[in-house]
């Protein structure tokens, strides 16, 4: 079976992994220094989000050379480091590629090649996903279009030369060795009719990916892609991952589900339904760099963290691939109270302050030691509160209970699997068998007798299961 099948996969968001040179934002060889913590937890490949040439308006998002690293990250030879490490531990690395926009300082839209980009002489009523109108005039009087920030222009797939200059930017990564791409605003590229009032999900778009699948395809070693479609519905979704295009998609409806069981249990049937419909696996997630983290969205204080413990077992013991965002790992909470004159989002930006954003779950890691920086840079770019020493990978490490042995213990303790079977339970409990599992998830209020001693559990069990809580049996 292909590795990606059954993979888990570490986001690492670049800025806030790890800061080698010490100034206070993370780079590569911080994050090559810490790879053995994610060899340790024992995941299979690690997500790099954007790291390329960027102003940093929308966090990297905003490219402006596809085939050069930041200076604020380091350099190509820093990458070939990091690539070169990973594979020697084993694992793979998968990079961002942002194909709906660039930045506006990309030398096509910085030199006025506006063929490249949406434009038109008349905007319509399309908003901009970070807030306000997603048209912004150009100096001939035109305007172009922004499905995010200003600074990000979209892209026209309409023009052979974009399409041919992607096609080439895979390879030039594909060349230097990545096992494969996470697909940015995949559902995003091709655009309709100016008159249509939905932008997303437009046919189009996947003519684009069964080229971009034939790319992957000639290259050795099992080569993927894992698409980001939000706010689609799971048959639309599976349309990315049919056979001639791209492997993997996120599970957006797993990841905004609420803790109830009945509706958790819903999307579960409906994404291995959807990804068994076209052969591809189905995929987990409960955080990243766009949501806030679930310590908070579970709820304040301790029901949080144990439903958030409680989920991670759960999404860990279903069968496909899941993906870990970093600090969930160390059970991070979302961090609400930044000042505002800290917050950089262009979502909390944009909306004059009245959408928080997504700095929250972009504060940087908490590694060692007692204060901030814990291990990070001094002055980092976004504060760590002064109380998060109990969070440390170093403090973590030495607690048998702490989060972050839950995930190393269930990562060792997990089995690839391809399907899942539901055992009755009583209301409020989910119970299914995988291959060599028995998973039992209590999300209602009463405690629920075990059939037999779990080999791991999110919270103290004695013979039965409280609420809020996950184990995992083996199997007779
Ligand atoms: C994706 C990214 C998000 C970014 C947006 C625009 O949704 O996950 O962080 O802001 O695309 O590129």
């Amino acid at each position: 079976m292909e590795w990606w099948r059954t993979a888990i996969i570490y986001q690492i968001y670049p800025r806030s992994f790890a800061d080698a040179n010490g100034d206070g934002v993370g780079d590569l060889p911080g994050i090559t220094a810490r790879l053995d913590h994610l060899a340790d937890l024992g995941v299979d490949a690690l997500w790099l989000s954007p790291f390329y040439r960027s102003p940093m308006v929308d966090g990297g998002y905003d490219v402006a050379d596809y085939r050069d690293v930041d200076p604020v990250f380091g350099t190509l030879a820093d990458f070939d480091a990091l690539l070169a490490r990973a594979h020697g531990l084993g694992l793979r690395v998968i990079v961002d590629i942002v194909p709906n926009h660039t930045s506006s300082a990309h030398p096509w839209f910085a030199s006025g090649l506006h063929d490249r980009y949406v434009v038109s002489d008349t905007p319509n009523q399309w908003q901009s996903l970070f807030g306000g109108p997603a048209w912004t005039q150009l100096p001939d009087g035109s305007w172009y279009l922004h499905l995010f920030d200003p600074a990000q222009p979209d892209l026209n797939w309409g023009n052979p030369d974009v399409r041919a200059e992607f096609d080439d930017i895979l390879r030039f990564w594909l060349d230097r060795g990545v096992d494969g791409f996470r697909v940015d605003v995949a559902h995003g590229l091709v655009k309709p009719d100016i008159a249509e009032l939905s932008v997303f999900d437009q046919d189009g778009v996947h003519e684009i990916y069964r080229g971009w699948r034939k790319i992957l395809d000639s290259y050795p070693g099992e080569r993927m892609a894992v698409a980001e479609v939000f706010d689609t519905a799971p048959d639309r979704v599976a349309r990315y991952v049919a056979a001639d295009e791209l492997h993997q998609a996120f599970n957006f409806d797993f990841l905004e589900a609420p803790w109830d069981p009945d509706e958790l249990r819903r999307i579960i049937d409906a994404s291995l339904a959807a990804a068994a419909g076209v052969g591809a696996p189905p995929t987990w997630v409960i955080s990243n760099h766009d949501r806030h983290r679930p310590v908070t969205r579970f709820g304040d204080g301790i029901p949080g963290r144990r439903r958030a413990r409680a989920a991670a077992l759960l999404m860990l013991g279903l069968p496909g691939s899941a993906y870990i965002y970093q600090g969930e790992e160390l059970g991070l909470p979302e961090v609400l109270d930044l000042p505002a004159e800290v917050r950089v989002d262009p979502q909390f930006i944009r909306s004059g302050g009245t959408a928080l954003g997504r700095d929250g779950c972009r504060v940087p890691l908490p590694w060692e030691g007692d204060t901030p920086p814990f291990g990070f840079g001094a002055g980092s770019w976004l504060p760590q509160p002064a109380d998060w020493a109990a969070f440390t990978v170093e403090a973590q490490r030495a607690d048998a209970d702490s989060t972050l042995n839950l995930y190393r213990n269930a990562l060792r303790l997990r089995r690839p699997a391809a399907t899942l079977t539901w055992r009755s339970a009583p209301d409020g409990v989910l119970c299914f068998e995988t291959d060599r599992l028995l998973v039992a998830a209590n999300l209602g209020g009463s405690a629920f007798t075990l059939p037999r001693e779990p080999v791991l559990a999110s919270s103290p069990v004695g013979g039965t299961l409280p609420p809020d809580t996950t184990v995992w049996m083996e199997k007779d």
